[in-house]
């Protein structure tokens, strides 16, 4: 884990609400792993620092993807290009690819996109068929492929992933809920990986579909310290009390939810 002021290189407001933000951070970068995150101290406004996934990386960088929902967040999206982030990572254990999956399904719930696209492209690299069930609230809320190319020269989401959109409104590809279509592209999925708001996780639990399939999810909770040190992330699971910035914050869905199948 690396303490670092990483100064900004780029902020981007790429959906309503929601920043891109690319950080020069050599030492996050090179050991960084997907689903793991970082702590990111928010200036004056949060007496704590608050937990964000490492998107993607991108040489010496990492790529941070921010929604805001309150005043930590709301300060980050107001940073600017040669400000300095002070942040600390790479936090938690990661999202574990088996060596001989093939096909991975991935499901995004709003910002769970965030951890996602890391873990896509990183199987993309090792060979595997992707494809991602990204769901949101409208069609402006789902990331885009691509932004105008002034603004990034480059794809927002992997070029070779299969991306399925659900939005709640019908705005924008399926309408309803991106675990509505899940049970539609678990053929010859080898693994499931999530990441989501809890009600995502809650209607997961209770599907048939899933059940004794390997399903990985990230859990978002609120953090303290980001290290093991202050048991604020404290969850309770099958397997008695664990804390998600340390034991987490992946994990097998069947280990953390109670009346999981
Ligand atoms: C491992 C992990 C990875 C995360 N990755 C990302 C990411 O990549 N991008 C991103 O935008 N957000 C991510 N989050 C959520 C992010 O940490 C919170 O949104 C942030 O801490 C809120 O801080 P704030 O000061 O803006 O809001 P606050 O002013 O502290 O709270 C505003 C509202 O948000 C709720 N809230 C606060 N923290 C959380 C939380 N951790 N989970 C759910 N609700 C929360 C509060 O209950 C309150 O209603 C992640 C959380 C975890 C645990
Ligand atoms: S956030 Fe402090 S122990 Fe997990």
């Amino acid at each position: 884990m690396k303490q670092v002021k990483a100064p900004i290189k780029s902020i981007i407001e790429v959906m309503p609400e929601t920043y891109l933000i690319w950080l020069d951070a050599p030492e996050i970068a090179t050991s960084a792993s997907p689903g793991q995150f970082v702590m990111v101290r928010c200036g004056d406004e949060t007496i704590l620092p608050r937990p964000v996934s490492i998107h993607r990386v991108e040489g010496d960088r990492i790529v941070l993807l921010v929604n805001v929902v309150g005043k930590g967040t709301l300060w980050l999206s107001q940073q600017k290009k040669g400000g300095i982030l002070d942040i600390f990572g790479p936090l938690g254990n990661g999202f574990s690819i088996n060596p001989d999956a093939k096909n991975l399904l991935l499901v995004a719930g709003g910002i769970g996109i965030a951890p996602l696209y890391f873990l896509a492209e990183t199987a993309i690299t090792s060979g595997k068929k992707v494809t991602l069930i990204n769901g949101a609230r409208s069609g402006e809320c789902l990331l885009p492929v691509a932004l105008p190319q002034k603004l990034y020269d480059g794809g927002l989401l992997p070029a070779s992933i299969n991306v399925v959109n659900a939005t709640d409104d019908g705005s924008e590809g399926f309408k309803g809920l991106a675990t509505d279509l899940i049970p539609h592209y678990l053929a010859g999925a080898d693994q499931v990986f999530a990441c989501g708001p809890a009600a995502m996780y809650r209607a997961m639990t209770k599907m048939p579909e899933l059940k004794n399939r390997p399903v990985q999810v990230s859990m978002e909770i609120m953090m303290g310290c980001g290290v093991g040190v202050c048991y604020g992330c404290t969850i309770e699971t099958k397997h008695g009390l664990k804390q998600v910035c340390k034991d987490g914050p992946v994990f097998e869905m069947g280990f953390i939810l109670k009346d999981s199948p």
